[in-house]
């Protein structure tokens, strides 16, 4: 048990893969979650390469289907012993109104059933190990985001920037509600800041430019876009921290409406309805 284990998801690119880098250079076994195997080659090669450590797993899933999430969970069950922190980091944006096979709106499912389902599914691994963690990558988009409970998969309507928004807050509201029910697990989220990275690269350019303008008037890197992730997931710091939203490693607040716990309860029971009619 000497051994400390983190499964990353999103990590074969941007804020993920800078993420593992740092934390398989700290001596962790890492488990990369993507859906692209080519890119997870070169992502373990490369992190191979910078740190020394060969303890680099992949796991192949596409994250916006449940029944890929239910999967992965058993893949990760197989292969470790146990698990000291989950990282939820894979997300997007989709410029068009996208519905999975399963039914859900893409976006929703990618940033928050991904992040609901891989969680509650791992939680008994996670809670053997003393002081686990769950780290999920949130955004500041959230702010100014309320959720409209009769349009979770756009029903009504989409807009491609609110549904990230929206999805950013469930990613909140989640870890808050997550933090309140469990005593031996912590959970916190994070904002990266802007990141020049490949976010929303396969649906248009509108996201990438947002993502690129917003980099350079706040002149994040990648790897600084990286630091509360790795903090969170690894700093004895905050071992005992938990239902926190953090930007450059320190705590701050949360939209207001990210406080409100009777949408905590209302997310959590959608995903976990969803969650159980998708098995
Ligand atoms: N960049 C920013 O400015 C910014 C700001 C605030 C929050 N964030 C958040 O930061 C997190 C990481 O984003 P990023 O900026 O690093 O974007 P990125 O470079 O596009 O990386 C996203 C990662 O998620 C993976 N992914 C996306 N959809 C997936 C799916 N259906 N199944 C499996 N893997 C999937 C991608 O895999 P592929 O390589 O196969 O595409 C990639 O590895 C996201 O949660 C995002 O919302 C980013």
């Amino acid at each position: 048990m000497n051994e400390k284990n983190i499964i990353i998801t999103g990590a074969t690119d941007g804020i993920g893969l800078a993420a593992a880098k740092t934390i398989a250079s700290q001596g962790y076994r890492v488990g990369l979650v993507g859906r692209n195997p080519d890119k997870a080659k070169t992502a373990i090669e490369s992190i191979i390469s910078h740190t020394g450590n060969d303890k680099i797993d992949f796991f192949q899933a596409d994250l916006s289907l449940v029944k890929e999430i239910h999967k992965l969970s058993n893949q990760i069950k197989q292969k470790y012993s146990h698990l000291n922190v989950l990282l939820n980091n894979a997300g997007g944006a989709n410029r068009y109104k996208i519905i999975t096979d399963e039914g859900l709106e893409k976006t929703f499912a990618t940033n928050q059933m991904n992040y609901f389902v891989l969680t509650t599914n791992l939680m008994d691994m996670l809670s053997e190990s003393h002081g686990s963690r769950v780290v999920n990558v949130a955004s500041n988009a959230h702010i100014g985001a309320s959720i409209d409970f009769d349009n979770i998969n756009s029903e009504k309507g989409h807009s491609w920037w609110k549904s990230y928004c929206i999805s950013k807050l469930m990613n909140i509201m989640f870890t808050y509600r997550l933090a309140e029910m469990q005593d031996k697990v912590t959970a916190n989220c994070l904002h990266p800041g802007f990141v020049d990275t490949n976010i929303g690269g396969n649906e248009g350019n509108v996201i990438k430019k947002i993502v690129k303008f917003g980099s350079r008037i706040f002149a994040r890197t990648v790897q600084d876009g990286a630091d509360s992730s790795i903090y969170l997931s690894t700093s004895d710091e905050v071992e005992n921290i938990t239902g926190k939203y953090f930007f450059k490693c320190k705590e701050i607040k949360s939209s207001k409406v990210s406080y409100n716990k009777d949408h905590w309860i209302k997310i959590w029971d959608i995903c976990q309805s969803y969650k159980e009619q998708l098995l």
